[in-house]
């Protein structure tokens, strides 16, 4: 099977092929999921989260998200690798470029931040220089104090409008790919449909042109709050090979998220 591009995923949107992607943070898992053919990796900032078993994601560093990104490098041979720069790691251009450098080096093909509109011309400098970028809107956990709380975003007509900003202006920044979080489902469709780059989406309904989840809760390991928008494939197949087929299945037919995982 050939390796997954930007290329691969802009061909599925346009041919409304769905996608399924997971966070991955070692060489095991991440090799288990590149097997199973899921085609996106996200060494995600979660990590903080679900690995070092913080409240939140904001004490996460970029050497912890080089070691990670490392570690799933290695695992891989066919998934597309993004990863996540941490909080304050790109609050300025210069650090932004200095920190992208870092995780591209270590192995990833694409570097994930979130932000709104300040962040846009930072990601057309990284962008020229070479390094590809997925703009993460909606809920942007690295902003949990600011929100107050792992709220769902973009419910009244003027944060809904704004996402939808931001979404077409990181597009004309040159970021390639797009991840939503916990937003309305008819918003996430807006979005999808506004932009030509694909949109992965978290919490935001079936309309996008791909979904995420962390491992931890598809796999049933999160203990604790369980969001409403992930499923645990571990439950229903018993095996952790068939669960990671199930969800891939699921999401590119179009039967996962259900109703029951989507905010409307
Ligand atoms: O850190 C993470 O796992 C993420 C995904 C949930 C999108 O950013
Ligand atoms: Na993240």
């Amino acid at each position: 099977m050939s390796k997954v591009t930007i290329t691969t995923l802009l061909k599925y949107k346009q041919e409304g092929q769905k996608f399924a992607s997971l966070t991955a943070y070692d060489a095991s898992f991440a090799k288990a999921f590149d097997e199973e053919g899921i085609d996106v990796l996200l060494v995600g900032d979660s990590l903080g989260m679900v690995l070092q078993g913080q409240e939140d994601t904001l004490p996460v560093t970029v050497e912890d998200m080089c070691y990670h990104t490392r570690c799933v490098r290695r695992g891989i041979s066919r998934s597309l690798l993004v990863s996540d720069l941490p909080f304050m790691a790109y609050a300025t251009p210069e650090q932004a470029l200095e920190n992208c450098a870092k995780v591209m080096q270590a192995g990833a093909a694409m570097v994930k931040l979130e932000g709104g509109h300040w962040l846009m011309p930072t990601v057309k400098m990284l962008t020229e220089r070479g390094i590809p970028v997925c703009a993460h809107i909606g809920l942007t956990p690295q902003s949990v104090h600011v929100f107050g709380g792992f709220k769902i975003q973009g419910r009244d007509e003027d944060n809904a409008k704004r996402i939808l900003d931001e979404a077409i202006g990181f597009e004309a920044a040159g970021a390639q790919l797009l991840v939503l979080e916990c937003i309305p489902a008819a918003l996430a469709k807006a979005v999808t449909e506004a932009v030509k780059i694909p949109v992965i989406g978290i919490g935001a309904g079936k309309d996008t042109d791909g979904q995420i989840l962390v491992m931890h809760d598809v796999l049933g390991i999160s203990t604790g709050y369980i969001p409403r928008f992930s499923k645990n494939y571990l439950k229903q197949t018993g095996d952790i090979r068939a669960a990671i087929r199930a969800y891939n299945e699921e999401v590119q037919q179009g039967l996962f998220p259900a109703d029951e995982h989507t905010f409307n």
